[in-house]
């Protein structure tokens, strides 16, 4: 589908997100034909640039970042609706500006008083923004008109500010109008979590705790965070992306058939086993985290958090986090979810891997399957996405040896067609309205109280852990599964 006549404002538009991810995906919309010729494109921000600063920066960020071929006819017609609004927050006169501008484009280029807000900014800023938008008239929408505001993550450090960072922007804008951005969602991958459970006969029967023993979850990244101190530092990996990406990564694996994939419907599914998901406790014994030390990336040498600009020598932000739930539900009851992430890891890799249970009789020599380990189905959402069943099989000779081996399926072998990046489907749907892939706010609720108690128990026992950099984390999250008689994989 075709977005109608709209223009995207972007508040941030200096940031790193805006140039890496936003302006790309805007340009990779434009040239797949899915942006409408009357589209314009807003960028709000202090630095003292006009229109055609705007559009060159815009331009370089395309030229590194897009996902499609430049093509000159595209950028044109794009290029000519780019408008930039130098203000800042608190500045009445800016936010008059960008409702003349955003009146003019509407006479002008046709964008029918149709805007997307999106909130590129640090969270403490929405109250003010959202205000501004408020008060200048340009929440508010005439007729069949639109309004939607995008906001990205942090939403909130935990679930008290969770709750006021909310009833700041529901204020001004309905829920129906908030789109929140949890670009995992946005994946390819994380959608066809759904497609293999609810097109398929073959998984559902073995997707329960008869069969599978536990489930991990692992989004590992080698990079560290240089010149992110600023963003995260205070934050770490927990609220970064445990609270977000990796729960909802939890939901879709197990949640319950949605009636339809009606958002609501969808999003209901997701409520309810949010609903159901509960800390394994004592936290000491079922959490883990860890800071990077120094160390080496393959075969790069890099410093530790401590070391990175931007970081206090004292500083006590995690950037490993694990943690261990259960879902109180018939399906689940007695299976752990593990939940792991961390930065400067062995390398870059996010799964699923759903582990089972040992089959209750093994009729063979036991010296023959001392390989042998527990059957896997491992969805591989990123970098090489597919997904892989690990199961035992002959070993070819004379004994009846029984080893591992894995069947894969590969989206770059499967299929010719190429998948959007997450982000262009995601400011797609903005305009479009179609808020299926939007976190509501009670899941946001819902993941900060499951992780509140960590938190909390962190903040009263001491520091992290360190852990060398490229490795897999610290020896107390080994630990933690040791306890349970389980163990990491090792992607
Ligand atoms: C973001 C986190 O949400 O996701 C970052 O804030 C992280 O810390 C990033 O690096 C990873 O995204 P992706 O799509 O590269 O896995």
């Amino acid at each position: 589908r075709i977005a109608g006549p709209c223009s995207l404002v972007i508040f941030g538009v200096t940031g790193d997100l805006a140039r890496k991810k936003l302006m790309p995906a805007v340009y990779d919309l434009a040239n797949r034909g899915l942006l409408p010729p009357s589209f314009a494109l807003v960028g709000f921000a202090r630095r003292d640039w006009d229109d055609e600063d705007f559009g060159k920066v815009v331009h370089d960020a395309v030229q590194a970042h897009a996902r499609t071929p430049f093509r000159e006819d595209v950028w044109e017609r794009l290029s000519e609706g780019f408008r930039f609004v130098q203000g800042s927050f608190d500045d009445d006169a800016a936010f008059d500006r960008l409702r003349d501008t955003l009146a003019t484009l509407d006479a002008e280029r046709g964008t029918d008083g149709n805007h997307a807000f999106y909130l590129s900014v640090p969270p403490k800023a929405f109250p003010v923004v959202c205000e501004q938008l408020r008060r200048s008239g340009l929440a508010t929408a005439q007729g069949d008109q639109w309004r939607r505001v995008v906001i990205e993550k942090p939403f909130g450090h935990d679930l008290e500010s969770a709750r006021e960072l909310n009833q700041v922007v529901n204020s001004v804008f309905p829920e129906q109008s908030v789109f929140r951005i949890d670009h995992y969602l946005g994946k390819e991958t994380v959608q066809n979590i759904l497609a293999l459970r609810f097109a398929n006969q073959l998984f559902d029967p073995v997707w329960s705790s008869h069969y599978v023993d536990h489930v991990q979850i692992t989004m590992a990244e080698d990079i560290g965070l240089g010149g992110r101190a600023g963003y995260y530092d205070g934050i770490g990996a927990a609220r970064d992306v445990i609270q977000n990406h990796l729960l909802q990564l939890l939901a879709l694996v197990a949640m319950e058939e949605p009636v339809s994939f009606e958002p609501r419907e969808l999003q209901a599914e997701k409520i309810k086993v949010l609903s159901a998901t509960k800390n394994i406790l004592p936290l000491t014994e079922h959490t883990a985290r860890g800071q990077y030390g120094a160390g080496w990336q393959g075969s790069e040498q890099v410093v530790g958090l401590k070391e990175e600009e931007g970081f206090d020598t004292d500083s006590n932000t995690e950037t490993y986090a694990a943690i261990a739930l259960e879902v109180d539900s018939r399906r689940w009851a007695g299976v752990p979810f593990y939940l792991r992430t961390g930065k400067r890891l062995g390398r870059r890799v996010t799964e699923i891997a759903l582990v089972f249970k040992r089959a209750p009789h093994l009729p063979f020599d036991k010296t023959m399957t001392e390989e042998l380990s527990q059957n896997a189905l491992v969805i591989r959402v990123q970098p090489d996405e597919g997904i892989t069943l690990r199961f035992g099989s002959k070993v070819p000779g004379s004994s009846m040896e029984v080893r591992d081996v894995n069947m894969d399926f590969s989206y770059g072998q499967a299929f010719t067609e190429s998948s959007p990046e997450a982000y262009e489907r995601l400011i797609l749907d903005v305009l479009l309205g179609e808020p299926s892939l939007f976190p509501v706010n009670a899941e946001v609720e819902l993941s900060w109280e499951i992780l509140d108690p960590v938190l909390d128990a962190w903040a009263e026992n001491g520091s992290p852990d360190t852990y060398e950099a490229g490795t897999w984390g610290p020896d107390s999250a080994d630990t933690m599964m040791e306890r349970a008689g389980r163990q990491w994989r090792r992607p």
